[in-house]
């Protein structure tokens, strides 16, 4: 049912692969999902189609590059069949940007834990504050790390949230860290599941990390739909 979209205008933020990540990791807990992949790279989408060349099925739905003018007829027609619908956006000032966020439950801020681009994540904080004052009602939606070091958080990355902390902003407790898996999965066209210890270093943790930021996600969305 709901509808969670992913939007940063920072190219590079982590947006598609926060994306990917959700969408395998609720379609592993058994939910269907949708993704629909309006990030003109087509990143997920070209996943899809890879895995399509090879015989593979996906584990979700993909619906790739929305035509502006359908996107709020898709996002209702796939909240009404899926139990969640993905929307990996680009994030910039745009009518699609603004069309997904009035139609999602949950909007999700990537942002590497690097000075500029947190100041740039403000944005993209903005961009939704100044689409719920035109809306008339709140967006929800939470800031999430990508590309968290894993084995240590850096002063300046404290220093960082210490300041989301101040302002008042929410943060994800969990952000996705810094793993090869989540770049292996498009490289092999697999899921986090199948890819090979062989080949792919870290698997355990990054499944284990997928599952969290899926689960701190999921009760973020349930907080909001029952406000
Ligand atoms: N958690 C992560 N671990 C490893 N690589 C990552 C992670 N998040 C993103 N990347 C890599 O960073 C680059 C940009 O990520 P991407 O998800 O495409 O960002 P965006 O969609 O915001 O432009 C890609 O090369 C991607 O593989
Ligand atoms: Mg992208």
């Amino acid at each position: 049912m709901p509808a969670i979209s992913v939007a940063n205008p920072k190219g590079g933020a982590g947006k598609t692969t926060l994306a990917f990540v959700l969408a395998c990791e609720l379609a592993r807990s058994g939910g269907s999902i949708a993704v629909i992949d309006a990030d003109p790279n087509a990143i997920i989408a070209s996943w899809g189609r890879k895995r399509a060349e090879q015989g593979k099925s996906a584990p979700f739905e993909i619906i790739a590059g929305p035509k502006e003018s359908e996107l709020v007829r898709l996002i209702d027609q796939y909240t009404a069949s899926h139990d969640f619908v993905l929307i990996d956006l680009e994030g910039t000032a745009s009518r699609m940007t603004s069309r997904a966020f009035a139609r999602s439950h949950l909007v999700l801020i990537p942002f590497n834990l690097s000075p500029i681009d947190a100041e740039l994540a403000a944005n993209a904080v903005a961009l939704i504050q100044e689409e719920a004052e035109a809306l008339g009602r709140d967006i929800p939606f939470r800031l999430v790390r990508s590309r968290d070091n894993a084995a240590m958080q850096t002063k300046t990355a404290k220093r960082i949230v210490a300041a989301i902390d101040e302002a008042g902003l929410p943060l994800l407790g969990v952000g996705l860290v810094e793993r090869a898996a989540y770049r292996d999965i498009f490289d092999f066209a697999a899921t986090l599941e199948e890819l090979d210890d062989a080949t792919t270093s870290g698997l355990p943790a990054a499944r284990k990390n997928a599952y969290e930021v899926a689960h701190a996600v999921v009760a973020a969305v349930q907080v909001e739909i029952r406000r």
